[in-house]
Formats: C-alpha cells, structure tokens, sequence
C-alpha cells in the first residue's frame, strides 16, 4: 500500500489535513518562533542541574537531610511530592538515585532531600560518609507523578507512609501548613520505633498548629506502657481513625512489605483502585524473595550479558540489568529506578528476565522485547542492544 494511502486509514486523517492546509493559508507560522521556548522548556525543565550543599540536618541516628542550593541562584519549580535524581560517581562507578524532595514546594531556596543509610547501601553510605557542606553534586530536574492533583483527586488525602516513604509527604504537610491551603490531610505513619520515625516533631508541631493535618504514628515495636497506635497500619485502624472513607484518595510511600500488606487492607475496605496512589520506592532489596521468583535460579547466579556493540559484562541473576552495566562502566539513562519513568529502556534479543509485578511496560515495549533494565533480572545469558 502506498504511505499516502496508509495513512488514510487513519481516524479523522482527511480532517487534519484540511486544517493544516486551512492553517498554512490563513494561521501565523508558528514553526519560524519554535526555538523561542526552548530557553524557557530549559528553565523550567533541565536535564541536568549542579547543586552545592549548604547544610546537612541531624535527624536521627540513620538519617540526615542534605539541603541543597543552586551555585546559579536558580532551582526550577517542582510539585510538593516529586523527586530528583543525584548523578553520581563512586568508587569509578557512574550511578544515579532518585530521592523525594521533603522541603515545601513554596520556597524556592533549596531542595531538601533526606536520606537514610541502607546497610551496605552503596549510595546512602556515600552520601552520609564522604559529602560535605560545600560539595557540588549533579541531579536532574524535579520529576515524577506522586502528587496532588486537583482535576483528579480528593481534596482530602489519606497518606500511608513506612520509613524513609515519609519524604514526599513531608513536602506536601509542609505545603499546605504554609500556605494554609483548605485541603485535609491523614497520616498514618509506620516504623518500627518511635526514634526511627523521621520528622516525629515536626509533624506534632504542625498536627498542634494546623488544623486539617490529622497525624497518627503507628509503632511495630512499642516500648512497655507505650499510648498510641501500634502493629501495622490496617483497614482497621484507618476506619476506626476515619469512619467515612467516601471521597478521599489513598496514597502510599514506603518499602515494598508496607505494599504487601497494606494494598490488600484497602481492598478490604472497598477502596478502589483509582483512588490509590502509589510511589515508585526502588527494586526490592532482595528480588529473589518476590513473588514468582524461579525458585532455583539463586541471587549470585552467573551470567553474560552480550551487548550489540559486541562487549560482553558479567551479571548475576540477583541484580538488576542497570546495576550490572553501570558496575562494570556501562552508563544507561536512569532516572526513577523503579520501572517508572522508561529512561532505562533495552531491548532483550534473546535469554530470559525476571521482572517483578508491577514492573510496567507499554504494550508495544513488550510486544518488541523491550524492558527497564533498573527492574530487569537477567535468568540466564543475554544478548542486549541498549
Ligand atoms: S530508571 Fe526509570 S524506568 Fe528505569
């Protein structure tokens, strides 16, 4: 068939091509004024930013925040919820983490991300250990979907967050204590102890001062005598806090068992869907213990990956596609590193990969064999082109 005729078989193609041809003879042209937006899609939207840390916050024994300000005098705006991702070298290896933004949208001064050391976590040690006040640092712009939008979503929020999961949240509390925006807000917050919730002050304070912020800390391990919620956040205790769950929309930061156990505590409530919100969190620690893992293929499983450029890296089944090609100096685009943002598409010419649920991939990506590498795990030797 000819490409002309191809194209007809399009709904609604003989219309665009009359209003281009309407537009043409009687519209401005606008292609001769399409570069004046760039310096403002730059602005707005950088690909790459420097950032200088000017102080770093105690607050607790695991956790510190970085604050960060731009050496220009400019950070682009972001929505209270998003993330960036610091671009980093360590140790000859190029890596990237995505971290949530905590400090409030509303000032533009700096960006505050808080971070908790990871036993054997190669870049929240990083970043504790060896970055001081002064230091330059690379990141990307604000990115990402996890926040309140007012066309879609409830103006009440109902926040489930375990654990470092609190950062995003913080920013959105922060928001609206600050700016006394009319949206309620619930939080219920999971840790294992009360000295390892981050914050904890900071959202008594605010829970005293602002009315329509609702804070409750939810204890694993209480101590003897301890007053308060404790065990797990269940459907339970969100209705005994909230008696009518009508027009509010859920949303949930925090390590994969939070997600396990708390999704199916919603669906028990007769929560649907689309009104759950879920943030990205990074690969499972251990992939090996996600459902459907193939039980006989062990974490430190050998394998080759070929890439089409002809170079062929050393794997294991227990890391991730991304992981492997950085360790050994091969850089792929990473943003969000929890098969979100597709930054880190390859595609697999031939071996098997695991990928976890939830793991999404467009329809087409999988038609043509294409995965996220950040939550690819490869079961036996691949051929890859990148
Ligand atoms: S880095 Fe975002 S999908 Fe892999």
């Amino acid at each position: 068939m000819m490409q002309k005729e191809l194209f007809r078989e399009f709904d609604g193609y003989d219309r665009i091509v009359e209003e281009r041809d309407f537009s043409r003879k009687y519209g401005l042209d606008y292609s001769a004024q399409k570069d004046l937006a760039d310096p403002y899609i730059q602005r707005l939207h950088p690909k790459q930013l420097a950032l200088r840390v000017s102080d770093i916050i105690f607050e607790t024994p695991s956790v510190r925040t970085l604050r960060f300000v731009s050496p220009e005098g400019y950070l682009p705006p972001f929505l209270a919820g998003q993330y960036i991702a610091l671009f980093l070298e360590i140790g000859g290896v190029r890596t990237s983490r995505p971290y949530s933004i905590s400090s409030a949208p509303n000032q533009t001064g700096y960006y505050d991300l808080t971070i908790r050391r990871l036993e054997g976590g190669l870049v929240s040690n990083f970043l504790l250990d060896s970055v001081g006040k002064e230091d330059i640092l690379q990141s990307s712009g604000p990115e990402g979907h996890f926040y309140y939008n007012p066309l879609f979503h409830d103006k009440t929020m109902v926040c489930l967050a375990g654990g470092s999961g609190i950062t995003p949240f913080m920013s959105m509390i922060r928001e609206a204590a600050e700016c006394g925006l009319d949206r309620e807000i619930f939080l219920f917050y999971g840790n294992k102890n009360i000295r390892e919730a981050i914050f904890h002050h900071s959202l008594l304070e605010i829970s005293d001062h602002f009315d329509h912020f609702h804070y409750l800390p939810v204890i694993e391990d209480p101590p003897a005598g301890y007053i308060g919620a404790s065990g797990f956040i269940t459907g339970e205790l969100i209705r005994k806090i909230i008696p009518d769950l009508g027009d509010k929309t859920f949303y949930l930061c925090g390590p994969q068992a939070m997600y396990d156990f708390c999704l199916p505590e919603l669906e028990r409530l007769g929560i649907p869907g689309r009104k759950i919100r879920k943030e990205v969190y990074g690969p499972p620690v251990d992939i090996t213990r996600a459902p459907n893992w193939p039980g006989q293929v062990k974490a430190d499983n050998p394998v080759r990956i070929k890439l089409a450029a002809g170079r062929t890296v050393e794997a294991r089944s227990g890391e991730s596609l991304a992981a492997a090609l950085e360790r050994q100096g091969v850089l792929i685009p990473t943003l969000c590193r929890s098969g979100e943002c597709s930054q880190c598409r390859v595609k697999v010419l031939s071996g098997k990969v695991f990928q976890p649920a939830g793991a999404s991939v467009r329809r087409s990506d999988k038609r043509f064999g294409h995965v996220h590498a950040c939550v690819s795990y490869p079961l036996e030797d691949l051929e890859i082109v990148i």
